[in-house]
């Protein structure tokens, strides 16, 4: 066992005006630092900013400050090797840290707190570090683009099924449909980057709510903490946890996006469609059954957007009816916060990983793309294009095409010449002979359709557009 510094040290830092001692069960439900202590780089940070400020603006000397930065210097090192030992008592990494800089400087580590409380000190540490998760996260869905794309690029004349309703509908291929995920993906970066602008204002130096009447520079603190500006209404910067709650909400998103992708690797490993072979690393077998193999890794991917999602939902309504300012509820953002990150990291690394390595049976996507009747609204587009039907009465015709083709148990192109003519006498073998599954790829070729010559360009494009940076 090493040996913990701080053993002594259980004395909250407010007691001045309080008789009797908190009673057990309020210092455990008090206490966040099992979880907060994550946050611990970031104070010291913090701290180290804002003591800078307060010496460059002659509120503490400089010999002051040395002595200071030396003591943080000092506490981050030990809370990284594990030596400071965590209690219920001194409630969160804010406290922990100043009483341990107490501790190591006397007297003049009470001056660190001046013009500063842990109102605006929470939201700033918790704002960095989540600035810092999300260019981590968009690095992560990056490299699940770049996985995507590798896979979409060679399989640009590999022919699927498309599905609506997950009933065959029309011919695609395969990369059509995985460079899907690339956009929704992409969106999803967008969003992230758009809310890291969006939140990159400084909270500190708003102190408990309504400011200080220190002389305090907020324009340096925020500069030097990377920021773009101190937040201009300091009761709005202690109150506000937007960042955190859009952080969620992209969370979800990034996470239903997932468990889309789960669902349909789940779907096509097993046997009834047969499109992919999952590899032996992200699967699991059965203890009793010796022939499975599970998709373990998508179903958990599929499972943890649920857990993600509650964390949205439990911020929400923490912060529904919530007055202005500070309220100690807003201390319950930080585990749904840490616990979507890291379920989110943890799930698109796991993805990037399996589609690296997933395989395709080309074989039994063509096969399936011979149930349905899957040509039959090119057949419906023959008799628009070639006879002009019109669009409603070609899709009258064909349906009929579908039902004696049903009747006769076989699929609509493989219907006879005569057979075509029962039900429409213009049908001619020309319609018949231009729907092939071949054809009926390459002619859509509308922007943003299946073709493999608009895909070519759509992965020229997504390269340039996602995987620059
Ligand atoms: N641990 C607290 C939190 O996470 C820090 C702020 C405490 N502020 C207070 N006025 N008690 O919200």
């Amino acid at each position: 066992m090493k040996k913990k510094i701080n053993k002594k040290n259980n004395k909250n830092l407010w007691g001045g005006r309080f008789i009797e001692k908190p009673s057990d069960t309020m210092v455990r439900i008090n206490s966040s630092i099992n979880f907060d202590k994550k946050l611990y780089e970031k104070d010291i940070i913090v701290s180290k900013v804002h003591a800078t400020m307060l010496s460059n603006q002659n509120i503490i000397t400089k010999h002051e400050l040395k002595k200071i930065l030396i003591g943080l210097t000092k506490i981050e090192k030990e809370i990284k090797e594990n030596k400071m030992q965590f209690n219920d008592k001194l409630e969160d990494i804010h406290t922990h840290i100043e009483s341990r800089l107490i501790e190591l400087t006397g007297t003049l580590g009470k001056k660190l707190h001046t013009a500063r409380s842990r109102n605006d000190q929470v939201a700033t540490d918790t704002k960095i570090w989540l600035i810092e998760q999300s260019k981590t996260i968009d690095k992560y869905l990056k490299n699940l683009q770049l996985s995507i794309i590798e896979k979409a690029e060679a399989n640009i004349f590999t022919y699927m099924p498309g599905f609506t309703h997950l009933q065959v509908a029309q011919p695609i291929t395969l990369a059509h449909h995985l460079l899907a995920y690339v956009n929704m993906f992409g969106r999803d970066r967008e969003n992230n980057k758009s809310l890291i602008e969006r939140h990159n204002y400084s909270p500190l130096g708003s102190a408990a709510l309504a400011g200080t009447a220190f002389n305090i520079n907020r324009d340096e603190t925020s500069n030097n903490l990377g920021f773009k500006s101190p937040m201009s209404n300091s009761i709005d910067a202690v109150s506000d946890r937007d960042f955190i709650l859009d952080s969620l909400n992209l969370c979800c998103s990034i996470s239903i996006h997932l468990s889309r992708l789960s669902e349909e690797i789940i779907l096509w490993s097993s046997p009834g469609f047969g499109f992919i072979n999952l590899p032996d690393t992200f699967s699991t077998g059965s203890s009793i059954m010796p022939q499975k193999r599970n998709p373990d890794a998508a179903e958990l991917i599929r499972g943890k957007s649920g857990r993600v999602i509650g964390n949205y939902v439990a911020l929400f309504n923490i912060m529904k009816a919530l007055p202005l300012a500070y309220s100690k509820d807003m201390q319950e953002d930080k585990e749904p916060l840490f616990d979507s990150i890291q379920t989110i990291k943890d799930t698109i690394n796991v993805m990037s990983e399996m589609i690296k390595e997933i395989t395709f049976n080309r074989d039994k996507m063509l096969k399936m793309c011979n149930k349905g009747h899957i040509n039959a609204t090119d057949i419906a587009d023959a008799l628009v294009a070639e006879l002009d039907v019109p669009f409603r009465d070609a899709h009258m015709i064909t349906g009929k095409l579908v039902a004696l083709a049903d009747k006769k148990e076989m699929q609509i192109h493989e219907l006879s010449i005569k057979d075509f003519k029962k039900i429409d006498k213009r049908i001619n073998k020309n319609i018949i002979d231009k729907v092939s599954l071949e054809e009926s790829v390459k002619n859509r070729d509308s922007y943003g359709g299946t073709s493999p010559e608009n895909i070519k360009k759509e992965i020229i494009f997504s390269k340039e557009k996602w995987c620059n940076d």
